[in-house]
């Protein structure tokens, strides 16, 4: 999935990929101010493709945008239709969409360039990593980093600078045997994962944590509307890391790899064959593939 497929749109054209004559003066490479998204779209029963929530995506797009202080000079119905622009010019059904706004050049320093953001959509197929990624069964440890505190960082934007902690964490997992790393917020209460949101399941009651730290994502919005429409309780409150070992199951929830149940945090096994975990991956799946009734709308067509 490394390298991005050969056109992607830029600045309101289809080019070819890595047409972009960026040079090293660029201000957001300096500091750290590139909001980005990660969207999944899937082969449609018409024989094009569709886009998961790609009105929801486009929307936190255009919020971080605001967040950060960059200035689109795109609407949010404008991405979208460049994102299904890049897919058809691709020929591509099953890939990832990385939509990305920066700012371009400056004088050293803080002074932002007074010009409007530019914007390009890189498209990836993914269609041979889909299974391999959906199936994997996460083993996390929690992470001596914390995440960024609202009061020091706008965290409700998908901004580059963001995505340093989740670096640190993850390379010290990896380096430690795991595969991710969960993160508490700065007041000792559960935010995320790296790049995924978690949840908990005890009994039939789904517990999602609700920290100001993490980022409200779209996959764990979406399963908390599958969850209530199959009867199960959602518990969104402050969540202690310590309440986790009483969880029947834990799941990571994200664009890119769906929602998976975790085989463990550190020495806590969670159960990955837990049945309210089945259904939820189920019914979320369905959905991605615009079938789950009631929630066709989630996959928005060219
Ligand atoms: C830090 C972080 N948290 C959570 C998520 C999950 O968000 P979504 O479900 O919208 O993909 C992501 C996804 O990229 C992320 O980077």
């Amino acid at each position: 999935m490394n390298e991005p497929a050969k056109l992607m749109w830029w600045q309101g054209s289809v080019v070819p990929s890595g047409d972009t004559a960026l040079t090293l003066a660029n201000h957001s490479l300096h500091y750290g101010l590139c909001v980005f998204e990660g969207i999944s779209a899937f082969p449609s029963a018409e024989g094009g493709h569709h886009v998961f929530r790609l009105e929801e995506h486009m929307t936190r797009f255009a919020e971080s945008c605001r967040l950060v202080g960059i200035s689109l000079a795109q609407s949010p119905a404008e991405l979208a239709a460049a994102c299904h622009e890049t897919l058809t010019a691709n020929g591509l059904r099953r890939a990832y969409l990385r939509p990305i706004a920066f700012l371009g050049d400056g004088v050293l320093g803080l002074a932002p360039p007074g010009a409007e953001a530019q914007v390009a959509v890189l498209a990836f197929d993914v269609s041979s990593f889909d299974s391999v990624i959906r199936a994997q069964r996460p083993r996390l440890t929690l992470s001596s980093v914390a995440r960024l505190s609202p009061h020091a960082f706008p965290t409700k934007a998908k901004v580059s600078a963001g995505y340093l902690g989740s670096r640190t964490a993850w390379t010290d997992a990896r380096r430690r045997g795991y595969d991710d790393a969960l993160l508490l917020d700065d007041t000792g209460f559960v935010a995320e994962c790296t790049v995924q949101n978690v949840f908990g399941v005890r009994g039939r009651t789904l517990l999602v944590p609700d920290s100001p730290a993490a980022l409200d994502g779209i996959t764990v919005a979406s399963v908390i509307e599958i969850a209530g429409g199959l009867g199960y309780e959602v518990d969104r409150s402050p969540l202690p890391a310590a309440d986790l070992a009483a969880c029947d199951a834990l799941c990571v929830a994200s664009t890119a790899g769906g929602v998976r149940p975790v085989q463990c945090l550190d020495d806590t096994v969670f159960d990955t064959d837990n049945a309210v975990v089945a259904e939820i991956v189920r019914d979320y799946r369905q959905a991605e593939l615009g079938l789950l009734p009631g929630h066709e709308r989630w996959a928005a067509r060219p």
